[in-house]
């Protein structure tokens, strides 16, 4: 039988993923890329934006004529949209089984029952109203592998499940249930497991990272205390943590856990959203853009080579002029490597769509966006422009997917592509077996996103 897998969305759920896939290749289920080909094909979808589910009904669409030309396939919706929409998702002709991110422990009973008696059926449970402990799941996660097909030698493994935050206009704490930290022991055996396994790099992942607490007997155990643990693990050789929520409690001793710690690498991605505290206020953030910035002068303070990112909405219901500039001007003193942008979008049942009016035309949403951009590019291009002249350590990812014309081909080797501990993405030429190893790359250009260079040997 053969299985394809589509992931749409963020870390958490490429780890979702990778855990499903492992799962199912251990039941004798053969993997491929193009799902056409496929027998089953599950979707593991996003419902962050509207955007993304759309793309996935799209993509519905198509699976929908391919079953009525081949009949036999089978197709199962998993992730967030399968958590927020449920049966709901049943009445799309392409679906077979809709499965919510806490039952994918199930899946591998839901792909046989759906391949043997064609059978339709959905599994979510009321994920804030029910017991957030999970043991199948962390047997799940703790039993099949988390690494990152796509990228050789890295691997996710999740610190935290769920959200309490309840920022007004997000539909995670709904759809992922409350927060809960893995045990500690769980998690370091999971890493000494994927080490063993040939992996170099490890990736903490929480929707609120930085927020891990985990008590044992008398003893708290948080983040620091986890990358401390971390550290230790033979083999690991770079760990990063995403995603910060801006809160002072630990965050001096993770920003100390990365100075002292020579694996944790030195980037933060800490999502802003705003930076205008009548905004951050009805995003029910709880800081203010002083205090944001605040936190990211003691960042710098402690590890002055810290790189950040950040995350904002813009189009905020009642963001005016005047508060998208304050983001503007935020974004000029926060000095971010990068930033994702993203216009805002009203997700139903979250607080902002249901007391809230979606006040911002769609056009000023764009210009926004763009404008934000245009500051943070320029930003982006001084930055790396730093770079230039010097030798950065990569772990390199592979081929390039799109190949960079720009870049000084200085070599007959294929363009391969990687990043640096602080998250640049750096281009150069190299034979394709050096994927999932470390290299010295010389920096001899610059993009405001992308560093190009050639190889030291
Ligand atoms: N509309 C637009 N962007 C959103 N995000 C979360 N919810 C929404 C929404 N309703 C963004 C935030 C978050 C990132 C993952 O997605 O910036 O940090
Ligand atoms: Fe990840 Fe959020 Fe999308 Fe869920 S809704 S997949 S948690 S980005």
């Amino acid at each position: 039988m053969k299985l394809s897998v589509v992931n749409f969305g963020c870390q958490m759920n490429k780890l979702d993923a990778a855990l499903v896939t492992s799962a199912l290749k251990e039941a004798g289920f053969s993997v491929i890329e193009d799902m056409w080909q496929a027998d089953v094909v599950l979707i593991n979808t996003c419902s962050v934006r509207q955007h993304a589910e759309e793309r996935v009904l799209s993509l519905l669409g198509n699976l929908k004529h391919i079953k009525e030309s081949r009949g036999e396939i089978v197709v199962g919706v998993i992730g967030c949209m399968a958590q927020r929409l449920g049966e709901q998702l049943l009445e799309h002709k392409a679906v077979n089984f809709v499965c919510g991110p806490a039952q994918i422990p199930q899946i591998e009973r839901l792909v046989t029952d759906a391949l043997q008696e064609k059978r339709i059926c959905s599994i979510t449970k009321d994920i804030r109203h029910s017991e957030p402990a999970n043991p199948e799941l962390e047997d799940f996660e703790s039993v099949y592998d988390s690494d990152d097909k796509a990228i050789p030698s890295q691997a996710y493994v999740r610190a935290m499940r769920g959200c309490n935050n309840f920022c007004s206009y997000c539909i995670v704490p709904y759809v992922r249930g409350p927060e809960v930290s893995r045990e500690p022991k769980a998690i370091i055996e999971q890493i000494k497991r994927l080490a063993g396994e040939g992996v170099k790099q490890v990736t903490l992942l929480g929707q609120a990272v930085n927020k891990y607490e985990y008590t044992a007997g008398d003893k708290i155990y948080c983040l620091a205390d986890l990358l401390e643990m971390a550290s230790a693990v033979n083999g690991v050789e770079w760990i990063r943590f995403v995603t910060n929520y801006p809160k002072d409690k630990y965050f001096e001793r993770i920003c100390r856990a990365m100075a002292d710690l020579p694996k944790v690498c030195n980037y933060l991605h800490m999502p802003a959203q705003s930076g205008s505290d009548k905004i951050l206020e009805a995003m029910n953030r709880h800081y203010t853009a002083e205090q944001y910035l605040g936190l990211l002068q003691k960042a710098r303070d402690i590890v002055p080579e810290i790189a950040v990112a950040g995350d904002f909405i813009v189009g905020f219901p009642e963001e005016t002029e005047k508060d998208f500039q304050d983001t503007v001007e935020l974004v000029k003193k926060a000095g971010y490597k990068n930033c994702f942008i993203f216009k805002y979008s009203p997700r139903p049942g979250t607080s902002a769509d249901t007391k809230m009016v979606d006040t911002v035309p769609v056009e000023v949403k764009k210009k926004r966006n763009n404008e934000l951009l245009a500051v943070q590019v320029k930003i982006s291009d001084q930055l790396s422009k730093e770079f230039l002249g010097k030798t950065v350590t990569v772990l390199v990812e592979g081929l390039s997917k799109k190949p960079h014309l720009d870049a000084e081909n200085n070599d007959d080797n294929p363009q391969l592509v990687g990043r640096t501990a602080e998250d640049w993405i750096v281009v150069f030429n190299g034979p394709e077996n050096l994927a999932g190893n470390f290299v010295k790359v010389k920096i001899t250009k610059t993009r405001p996103l992308t560093l190009f260079g050639k190889i030291k040997t």
